[in-house]
């Protein structure tokens, strides 16, 4: 199996189906549902966690013998075959590859299942999609053709389990909600309409609606509907009902079936095949908010027409959504970038939940995860996440810590998925960061006056203790102040090395069981650098001259206080302590202003003084290299160790010190090279996230309980490898920086070998299997790594500049490479020519023009840009020479 691009728009085609069973795509719509589906059209579609139209499929359901979506031919024989491949005699494999095949092809986000049975002389091609104007329904198109030499008879079913209720139900009561199922059998299908939901909202009278519609392409109802699951299997099942296989009747029209697992199950009249002949039958499967919605949905789009048109639509919707295009030398890394800059939307609309990986999940985004998203979607719509951005904040509470998941609505946060307060010490990073790129890409920097909420949910003192509500306080602050605070209450959180503590997990979440002892190196470089980029934006801010000080709690003096040792670990404490004790005690009221002058010293002294502290405590030497030692465990030891013969490494803590600037320029070629030598692996997709560590430390988290070379223990971890790249360019690394993502593009299109579709999957199983596909931080990154650093196209406070760092192998044949991309609300397409065969720190920019104007430096500024057309293309044309040493 092996994926092939078919244009230049991303879709593909896939030979082998059938031997690729657990390939799972998605299909969803913004404010809509979301599905999964595979191969044999398994996989689920739903809403919510409590509104599963499709049941819950997990990455095992798509392994059993079950049925998903099925549509039936029945011949005239009698004998029965399936379009998804799940009827008992194609399960029993009674046919040969031979005789029958299944190609996947798919698209910006459509999917199809051809499969072809040589002996039935049919081909089925079921194309399904959710429509872009229509979020609440999945569309099933099935085009039956005759491709033999006679003329076939058959009648086609389709038959479409429908759950209707919560994916806790699965485990809880399966059998007690369906006595609530209430479902009615009419011309167009099934529609079901449960009387109570079962959920953690307690036994409510229910409304929402699910339902199974059909129509031929001449407007025809099916002939025959059924919806009582028992009465469609009979004592046969999913793939051998009897109602299919012996044409039982069906039921009367406007009947209920009640208190019984349900099917929408649509006989269509028997039809005529000839030679060459085709028949389309299109299928609605959705819910809505009541029956009386559903009837207005089967009104509106049982039309074979509005079908077709909504998939151009859908089409069209999905090539938007991330309006960059590449060109360069490889049109398969071009194609795959499709794929990767549609995810961080796919994860806006799923978070981590909703897919077959993600079985965890329950709706909601996590809080590291919602801030990197943010960082893909930045590049192609900055000014409309100003707003979402803003709010985000709300999650921070008066003591740094944050709450970890953030609902669906504007203000909903939750301390937890499970409810069980944790504090990652990682989360004050990533809002810095996010900020930082808003503000380089718009130039508003005035974002860091605008003002949040404070989320209290009764935690206090870093997550330490509960009910610490404070009495009186006005409970906001500005985007200025929640970083400030994140930033300065993490650099007071310090373990017995002075790196800052692990609590219970940093970015990896399986590192969750060091809370008193456990330090994060990792996490330490991370905040010297996030600490430099809010002095930045603060000392940009003064120079703008709107503001020379920030109005604060006047509680923050004692974290902004002048030290004689900053390193000191017992002051440091002492201040979080003393900090955190006054945000219970004392009323925000009492606020003061704080030149902005001395916050941005002050910021720069901790930043500086955890730069120390990790240069001094964590580097290892060896003799041919050296590294950063990551992680303390819970006895205080250090995780890597640099002993000839038993080197243990990390990745994470070589990320965050090359891009928090702890690393200096000369130590990264030392870095690297330690990382090729004991984390590389090109066939396995790069970078490890680790050497084997010492499976007899159970003093670090689950991550040493995991099988070595799985997920974070050792895995080629997409997030950290693309980060690594990023920290590398970022640092003018680049060709060592491309060799930490090529290979992962590279392994994703071995189809064979990685068994996924294009795009980049959380991490690389052992054999090679991508896993996690779609939802994962790393496609924000690879497209921030992609536009900023390969093509150097960044925003520095709203200007456009170009620093590319492209390798010469990634030119044309006519050694021109071009991107085309939104910045400052214009398009633009930027294309650079190399003059000669150079690496990127051999050459610069020698001449550009924009629209055939010179332009200097290589930099539009935000006046410039403010001048330009809106509606059209505008074209950089940038000439890349040796540079003048
Ligand atoms: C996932 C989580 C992310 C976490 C990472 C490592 O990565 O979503 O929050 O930091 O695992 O534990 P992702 O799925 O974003 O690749």
């Amino acid at each position: 199996m092996e994926s092939r691009f078919l244009d230049d728009m991303g879709s593909f085609r896939i030979e082998h189906g059938e031997k690729n069973r657990l390939n799972y795509f998605p299909l969803a719509a913004e404010n809509g549902v979301m599905a999964s589906i595979t191969p044999e059209l398994k996989g689920d579609l739903k809403r919510d966690q409590n509104s599963f139209v499709l049941p819950p499929a997990s990455e095992e359901d798509l392994r059993s013998g079950m049925a998903g979506r099925n549509f039936w031919c029945r011949f005239e024989n009698g004998e029965l075959w399936s379009a998804a491949g799940m009827s008992a005699a194609q399960i029993a494999e009674e046919f040969t590859p031979a005789e029958e095949k299944c190609i996947v092809e798919a698209g910006l986000l459509w999917h199809r299942t051809v499969r072809e049975n040589r002996t039935r002389q049919l081909r089925a091609a079921v194309t399904s999609w959710v429509p872009s104007a229509n979020g609440t329904v999945e569309i099933m198109q099935v085009i039956l053709e005759n491709c033999g030499e006679e003329t076939l008879r058959l009648t086609p079913t389709a038959a479409i389990p429908l759950y209707g209720r919560s994916a806790d139900n699965l485990r809880d009561h399966r059998h007690v909600t369906s006595l609530l199922n209430r479902a009615e059998s009419r011309k167009e299908g099934v529609i079901l309409t449960p009387t109570y939901s079962f959920d953690e909202r307690g036994h409510t009278p229910n409304q929402r609606s699910y339902f199974v519609f059909g129509i031929t392409e001449d407007g025809k109802s099916a002939e025959a509907v059924c919806a009582d699951l028992d009465r469609y299997t009979g004592e046969g099942s999913l793939i051998m009902p009897e109602w299919v296989a012996k044409e039982l009747p069906g039921d009367s029209l406007g009947g209920e079936t009640a208190g019984k697992e349900t099917i929408g199950a649509l006989r269509f009249p028997e039809t005529e095949l000839r030679p060459g002949e085709k028949r389309e039958y299109d299928i609605l499967v959705g819910t809505a908010e009541d029956k009386a919605a559903a009837e207005q949905i089967a009104a509106v789009w049982l039309s074979p027409y509005r079908i077709r048109i909504s998939l151009e639509e859908t089409k069209l919707w999905w090539d938007q959504v991330n309006p960059i295009r590449t060109h360069t030398g490889d049109s398969d890394f071009d194609n795959v970038l499709r794929w990767i800059g549609i995810q961080p939307t796919l994860r806006r609309i799923y978070g981590c939940s909703f897919l077959p990986h993600h079985d965890y999940g329950k709706g909601g985004r996590g809080w590291r995860d919602l801030w990197q998203d943010s960082l893909g979607l930045l590049l192609s719509e900055p000014e409309t996440v100003a707003d979402d951005l803003v709010a985000y904040f709300g999650g921070v509470r008066l003591d740094g810590t944050n709450a970890t998941i953030i609902g669906n609505r504007p203000g909903e946060f939750k301390a937890d998925r499970n409810g069980i307060q944790r504090v990652w010490m990682d989360h004050g990073y990533w809002p810095v960061l996010t900020i930082w790129q808003y503000i380089q890409q718009t130039g508003d920097i005035e974002i860091l006056l605008r003002v949040a909420p404070f989320f209290q949910d009764g935690l206090g003192m870093r997550g330490t203790q509960r009910d610490a509500i404070q009495a009186k306080r006005s409970c906001t602050g500005t985007v200025a102040e929640h970083m400030l605070l994140e930033q300065l209450t993490a650099f007071c959180e310090a373990g017995e090395h002075g790196l800052l503590r692990l609590r219970d997990a940093d970015w990896n979440d399986a590192l969750d069981m060091a809370p008193q002892r456990g330090e994060s190196g990792a996490f330490t470089s991370a905040y010297a650098g996030s600490m430099e980029l809010l002095a930045k934006m603060l000392e940009t801010l003064r120079q703008t001259g709107k503001c020379s000080s920030i109005d604060l709690p006047k509680r923050f003096e004692i974290l902004l206080g002048e030290e004689d040792n900053w390193a000191s670990i017992a002051s440091r404490r002492e201040k979080l302590n003393r900090f955190c004790a006054q945000c219970i005690q004392i009323p925000d009221d009492d606020r003061i202003q704080i030149p902005l002058d001395k916050i941005v010293r002050h910021l720069d002294l901790c930043a500086d003084t955890l730069k120390a502290i990790i240069r001094e405590k964590a580097w290892i030497q060896t003799e041919q290299d050296g590294w950063f030692n990551s992680y303390y465990d819970n006895y205080g030891t250090p995780l890597e160790c640099g002993t000839p013969g038993q080197e243990r490494m990390m990745l994470t803590g070589q990320v965050f010190a090359i891009l928090g600037g702890v690393a200096a320029k000369s130590e990264i070629p030392q870095i690297y090279h330690a990382a090729r030598r004991l984390l590389y692996a090109r066939q396995a997709g790069g970078f490890r996230l680790n050497t084997r560590l010492n499976p007899e430390d159970f003093q670090i988290g689950r991550m040493l309980a995991f099988a070595y070379g799985h997920k974070e223990n050792g895995a080629v971890f997409s997030h950290m490898s693309v980060m690594f790249a990023y920290a590398l360019y970022s640092r003018g690394y680049a060709r060592e920086g491309f060799s930490a993502i090529e290979p992962i593009w590279r392994l994703v299109l071995d189809s064979k070998k990685s068994r996924i579709y294009p795009g980049i999957p959380e991490y690389f199983a052992p054999d090679g299997r991508g896993m996690y596909p779609y939802l994962t931080g790393s496609a924000a990154w690879m497209m921030l790594c992609v536009v900023q650093e390969m093509f150097g196209v960044r925003g520095e406070n709203g200007a456009l500049c170009l620093r590319p760092q492209l390798l010469p192998e990634q030119f044309d044949v006519r050694n021109r490479t071009s991107i085309i991309l939104k910045f400052g609300g214009k398009a633009f397409k930027i294309v650079y020519t190399l003059l000669e065969r150079l690496e990127p720190s051999e050459y610069t920019i020698v001449k550009a023009e924009l629209d055939n104007m010179p332009i200097a430096d290589g930099r539009i500024l935000p006046s410039e840009m403010g001048a330009l057309d809106k509606e059209k293309i505008h074209i950089v044309e940038a000439w890349l020479g040796r540079k003048v040493q």
